[in-house]
């Protein structure tokens, strides 16, 4: 696992992501299914992809008491993803026990992952809304931290703080990065941007790349060439 390319299929409908995958025919990207998509088809869609050979990302974000995510994450196990996350605001408590109910009984698990501060909320929303004063970058590296203390093998977060993560929670505890952009291309509506090949350089473990693929005239060219910025030795 690492230094790969996540595709976020951020589709309504089994239709609409079935024909984006058909595209690759037979290459098999790595793919991120979400909200919108988990809560329109259901758990048939995670299997669904699985059985086409894709690895998945399921990023569905639990945030409740630790009870109730320990037993979400025991029916989310048995769907074989290979990364699903949490929000790290939910306590260290309830990432204990969300370890707990997606490891199987023989010891293995999906990778499962946190989500620190929400790369939508800045210093502004922090301090008014959550009534949270200390810097931005202090609060998502002390979110990191007590992930990596649960025991989670890594963050979601933005690429600008991928190295900064590194350096305080260790080279083995990974980084999602998403707000990812080819350098002659629009921002949408990403703020804080980085290239592949950027992405590359400062160690980002994974980077999910939703609309630059998704929305391209040729997603498999995009998604190929995506990949050779982030892996290619020679970059
Ligand atoms: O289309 P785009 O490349 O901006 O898609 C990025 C994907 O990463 C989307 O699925 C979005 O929900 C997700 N994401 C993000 N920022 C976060 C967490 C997830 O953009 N902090």
């Amino acid at each position: 696992m690492g230094k790969d390319v996540i595709v976020a299929c951020d589709f309504a409908s089994r239709e609409q992501t079935m024909a984006f995958l058909d595209r690759f025919s037979g290459r098999k990207p790595f793919v991120k299914i979400g909200m919108e998509l988990f809560y329109a088809e259901g758990p048939q869609m995670v299997r669904e992809i699985r059985k086409r050979g894709h690895r998945i990302f399921l990023d569905l974000k639990l945030h409740d008491i630790p009870n109730t995510v320990r037993k979400a994450m025991s029916v989310l196990r048995d769907l074989d993803v290979d990364i699903t996350n949490l929000h790290a605001a939910g306590t260290v408590a309830m990432m204990e026990a969300a370890l707990e109910g997606l490891t199987r009984p023989d010891g293995s698990r999906p990778l499962l992952i946190a989500v620190t501060q929400l790369t939508s909320t800045d210093q502004a929303a922090m301090e008014r809304d959550l009534w949270i004063e200390r810097p931005l970058d202090q609060v998502v590296m002390h979110y990191a931290e007590n992930a990596r203390k649960a025991g989670l093998d890594g963050v979601v977060c933005s690429p600008l703080e991928a190295e900064k993560v590194h350096a305080v929670c260790g080279r083995d505890f990974l980084t999602v990065t998403p707000g990812i952009r080819f350098a002659d291309a629009a921002a949408d509506d990403q703020k804080r941007i980085m290239t592949p090949a950027e992405a590359k350089r400062i160690g980002s473990d994974y980077i999910v790349v939703g609309r630059p693929i998704t929305a391209a005239a040729d997603p498999v060219e995009a998604w190929e060439r995506c990949v050779r910025e982030f892996t290619d030795e020679a970059e």
